[in-house]
Parts: structure tokens; sequence; C-alpha cells
């Protein structure tokens, strides 16, 4: 693995191989002593143009747990306000060192003309780039259904004959697309359920199917139920219903949880707006899976960092099974 920028364009075989390296990652955070040798004198340097709480914590603690040397960069205080460009930025981190540049950045495709450009050598993986693609969410997401489905008989195993239900803001959500296309590409069935403003113009070219109707779609009784944030940051007014009547419609409170199969889990990505698209009650069930989320995320990152640095040297079923 050269670069980590979509999962659109992943493989099956591509994405078991990252959910099973991430298994055996998983396997060594549960030993006393958490750190790995397999990165050593590798550097990898979080480059962030946007603000992130669980990304970049977790990037930062699967490299250290890899024992790889970690850069964290900003955009917020550094010369980017004097008008740096994503050219020179990267090229300077590159000089210091950048074996993989993780990168975040608002507008779509900045991580792919970062791996494409010439302008670094280092490998790239993409942390959410405008309302594009989050791979790692996706695969942090994916990772999790299969837990909490299949358990220790994960391994090996794709979520044919799964169904996982996205609701909230497509338009703007790049966890939607990853997890539409990873779904996909791993069998599991996808519907998703929005207002009809927050549906992307080219949904019909998307492998899922489309509800405007929360109610219907739970009564179907999806195996996961993903709920996203409204992004009001990156919208107007005008494509958006008022709070109170989005959660009336479209939110997860007690009523929809009760009537969710009793085996049905509650995702969400983060961050969260309780009491809009998610109520506390429903958040903090035995049956949610944020912390979960939170937690997976460093095994499949540590997966993703040793595919794109170790793996074409080293065993690839992983440090776990040794
Ligand atoms: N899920 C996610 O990307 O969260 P952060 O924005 O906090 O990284």
């Amino acid at each position: 693995m050269r670069h980590l920028l979509d999962t659109k364009s992943l493989s099956h075989a591509d994405a078991l191989r990252i959910l099973d390296v991430a298994e055996n990652m998983a396997d060594t955070q549960r030993r006393e002593v958490k750190k790995l040798p397999t990165l050593r004198g590798k550097t990898v340097v979080n480059l962030f143009f946007e603000d992130s709480t669980r990304t970049r914590i977790s990037f930062e603690a699967a490299a250290k747990r890899l024992s790889a040397d970690v850069i964290n960069f900003s955009a917020k205080g550094s010369s980017v306000s004097k008008g740096e460009s994503l050219q020179d930025t990267a090229q300077t981190l590159q000089a210091m060192g950048a074996d993989a540049v993780v990168i975040r950045h608002g507008a779509s495709g900045a991580p792919r003309t970062l791996a494409s450009s010439g302008w670094i050598t280092a490998g790239v993986v993409n942390a959410g780039d405008g309302t594009h693609e989050h791979p790692t969410q996706a695969l942090l997401d994916a990772f999790t259904i299969r837990k909490r489905r299949f358990g220790e008989a994960s391994r090996g195993r794709d979520l044919a004959g799964l169904s996982v239900t996205i609701v909230g803001d497509i338009l703007h959500s790049r966890v939607a697309r990853s997890n539409v296309w990873l779904l996909h590409t791993l069998g599991a069935k996808v519907t998703l359920v929005a207002p009809p403003t927050l549906i992307p113009q080219d949904v019909s070219t998307w492998p899922a199917r489309i509800s405007y109707d929360l109610d219907a779609a739970i009564a179907e009784g999806p195996d996961a139920l993903m709920m996203l944030r409204i992004q009001l940051e990156r919208m107007s007014a005008a494509y958006f219903p008022t709070e109170r009547e989005y959660s009336r419609r479209w939110g997860l409170g007690a009523d929809r949880l009760a009537a969710l199969p009793a085996d049905s889990i509650v995702m969400h990505p983060g961050p969260m707006n309780r009491g809009m698209e998610i109520s506390a009650e429903a958040a903090d069930s035995p049956r949610s899976t944020v912390l979960e989320q939170v937690a997976n995320g460093v095994s499949v990152r540590m997966a993703a960092l040793y595919l794109l640095l170790a793996g074409a040297e080293d065993d690839l079923s992983g440090p776990g099974r040794t």
C-alpha cells in the first residue's frame, strides 16, 4: 500500500487485509505493554488544516504505539496564515524526514493532489478531505460492525448479509461517502436516510438505497444504525429544517431506540450533537458503539500505518500474530 486516499478504490481483498491486520493490532492493544517496535526510525506527520479530536489523536496514538516519531502540524498558528501553500508546507515537513503524511484538509481532493503531485515522497493517508472521503473512519466503522457481529470469528469475514442504515447530513458527509463504498465492497446493504435537501445530487450513482422516513427504515431492522452530525458550518440555512423539526423527524431518541431489534447497534463517528441527531439516552445506551469506534480507530490506524510503512518489508499477517 503506497497511499490510503479513499475507500472507493479499495478492493475487497485490500479492505479485508486492513481489517485483519487491525485485528492483530487490537490483540497487541490488550497486552500490558502496548508498544511495538515495528516503525522505529520512521516519522509520521499529522498535517491538519481542519479541526479534529478523534482522528488526529488516534493517528498520533497509533504511530506512537508502533514506535514511530510523530510531528503534529496544525494550520492554526502556522505560516499558512501568511499565505504559505500546501506544496511549501508539505515540502517543509518532508525536508524534516516525513515517511508518512496524514492529511486533513477542507478541500476535497487535497490528499490526492499531495500524493500525485511529486512534491513529496512520503506515503499519504487521507484523514478527511472536504465532503469527499474519510477512509480510516469507514474502516474503523466496518471493523466495529464486524467485531460486534462476529466477535472472535471476525478474521477473514466480510459483511455480506448485514444491513447498515446511515442517517443525517449525507450531502456534506465524507464519512457517509467512505462508508457507502466500503460497506458495499464488503457485501453489506446500505440505506441512506435524510431530509431531501441533505441528499447529494449524484446519489443515484452510489450503491445505496435512499429513504426520507427514519421510522420506516428502523422498521426494516438494520444491523447497524449510523447517526451523523448536521454540518451546519458547511451549509446555508436554506438546506436545513429547524433543529426541533430535524430532531423530531430524523433524530434518534428513546422511542426509535426501542423500535430497533435487540441486537442492532447504534453508531456515531463523532463529534455528536446530543439532543439533535442523537439523544443522550441513545448515545450512552449499551447498544451504542461510540467509544468502541474510538478504541478500534487506534487499531485500524496502526494497521494502515503498518501496511504503508512496513508492509512491503514485513509479514502481512501483522506483528500481533508472532
Ligand atoms: N470522526 C471524526 O473524524 O472526528 P474528528 O473530527 O474529531 O477527528
